[in-house]
């Protein structure tokens, strides 16, 4: 959730100033461009060496750099932060933000900044209670920012209670999962197949086809980026799934079939990339066909057609996504399977495009909904596709 997010943390003075190096390190390591502000009082509590090694950025103080004269902008930074985080909190600059008092370069960077501003108090007990101290929080917490509550335990003035600041880790969790929350597909469940089957023929050889799952893989990517739980019901793959998703690994069009029947009653969307085998050996020999005749002939049957049979289970409140891959009347047979097998999107890609379908980076497709309205796009990275894809069934979605 951090990854890539500009943050700006600012240090106040509190001996739980201490706790801001792990703050810094677990937030450079969840992927965070971090830029420490700290407040005179809080180096007297830990150094700006410390952050400014931690955070790979030199830590910003006054409003200006006495020695080089260098201005520091604070309405630059205020407009450059996706996220203001201002852990721990004093009660003395709970005070200046809650009545807009603008003495020092955090208290300046906190009134410029128009990004969510989140902040974790840490004082002693008797200042915490301190009615003065509660109305200061509620007013910010009116503003719109979000309060990360102290926990109890025992404080640095050796009383017991409430006031010590909340754990680095548990920081780190209460602002991921606030951003997930807000994310378009929080509390979605999806699931996605993605690569070939392997339909067994002997105990060595297998028909299959050259999906390399790249497709399926990156939409599983996409929806987890957007906040969705993700189940991966993947056939044999030499991709790498998103660790967030929960895998499942399958071979055969039948061990596909089933995972899918257990996974759809309880998922919100399905999204079948999978090129699922048409046809499996009536009887896979238990034991390796030796070379015989000139030539042989195995006998195959139809596998199911795991789409359409979730096309008949499907509920009002699901959304059901096919893939057509075709090399001729593309769109008119894309149409047809929409309809046939009763889904609210089909993504068709044609093998007639150069770059697009199995084994590449890149495709071209186009989109077709239920009420035939179709959208073609450019040849693109399959992780754009991937994007698009799900922008498109994020405005299919029932309400
Ligand atoms: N599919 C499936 N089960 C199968 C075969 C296909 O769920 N046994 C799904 C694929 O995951 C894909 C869609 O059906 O989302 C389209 O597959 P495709 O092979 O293009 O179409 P078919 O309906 O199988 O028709 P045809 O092969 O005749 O084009």
């Amino acid at each position: 959730m951090l990854t890539g997010k500009k943050i700006v943390l600012g240090v106040c003075g509190s001996i739980a100033a201490y706790k801001a190096a792990v703050l810094t390190r677990l937030l450079i390591k969840a992927g965070a461009e971090v830029q420490v502000v700290m407040t005179p009082d809080a180096t007297q509590f830990i150094t700006p060496l410390t952050l400014a090694t931690l955070s790979k950025k030199p830590v910003l103080v006054n409003y200006f750099t006495p020695d080089t004269g260098e201005w520091n902008n604070h309405v630059e930074m205020g407009l450059w932060a996706d996220l203001l985080l201002i852990a721990p909190i004093s009660a003395n600059t709970l005070g200046k933000l809650a009545n807009g008092l603008c003495d020092n370069l955090l208290s300046a960077v906190y009134l410029s900044a128009k990004c969510p501003v989140y902040f974790a108090p840490a004082m002693d007990l008797d200042m915490w209670k301190h009615q003065a101290t509660q109305n200061n929080i509620n007013k910010l917490i009116t503003y719109g920012n979000m309060l990360i509550p102290p926990g109890s335990g025992e404080l640095a003035s050796g009383l017991h209670g409430e006031g010590r600041m909340a754990e680095p880790e548990e920081i780190i969790t209460f602002i991921s999962r606030q951003l997930t929350q807000q994310l378009p597909l929080a509390g979605r469940k999806v699931l996605v197949t993605a690569g070939p089957t392997y339909e067994a023929i002997d105990p060595v050889r297998f028909i299959s086809n050259h999906s390399s799952g790249k497709m399926g893989f990156a939409i599983a990517d996409e929806m987890i980026k957007l906040g969705a739980a993700v189940t991966l019901i993947s056939g044999p793959t030499a991709q790498k799934a998103n660790l967030q998703a929960k895998v499942i690994n399958v071979t055969s069009a039948a061990e596909m079939l089933q995972a899918c029947e257990e996974a759809f009653p309880d998922s919100d969307i399905c999204i079948m990339s999978a090129a699922v085998a048409d046809y499996t050996p009536v009887e896979p020999h238990s034991q390796k066909i030796k070379k015989q005749d000139s030539s042989l002939n195995i006998e195959l049957k139809k596998t199911t057609d795991i789409l359409k049979k979730l096309g008949q289970q499907k509920s009002a409140r699901q959304l059901l996504v096919g893939f057509a891959l075709e090399t001729h009347n593309e769109e008119q047979y894309a149409a047809e399977k929409l309809q046939q097998k009763n889904l609210d999107l089909i993504v068709l890609n044609s093998l007639n495009d150069a770059g697009a379908g199995f084994k590449t980076d890149t495709n071209k497709v186009t989109l077709i909904d239920r009420s035939l309205h179709k959208t073609s796009f450019e040849l693109k990275a399959k992780t754009e596709v991937a994007r698009d894809i799900c922008r498109k069934i994020i405005e299919l979605l029932p309400a």
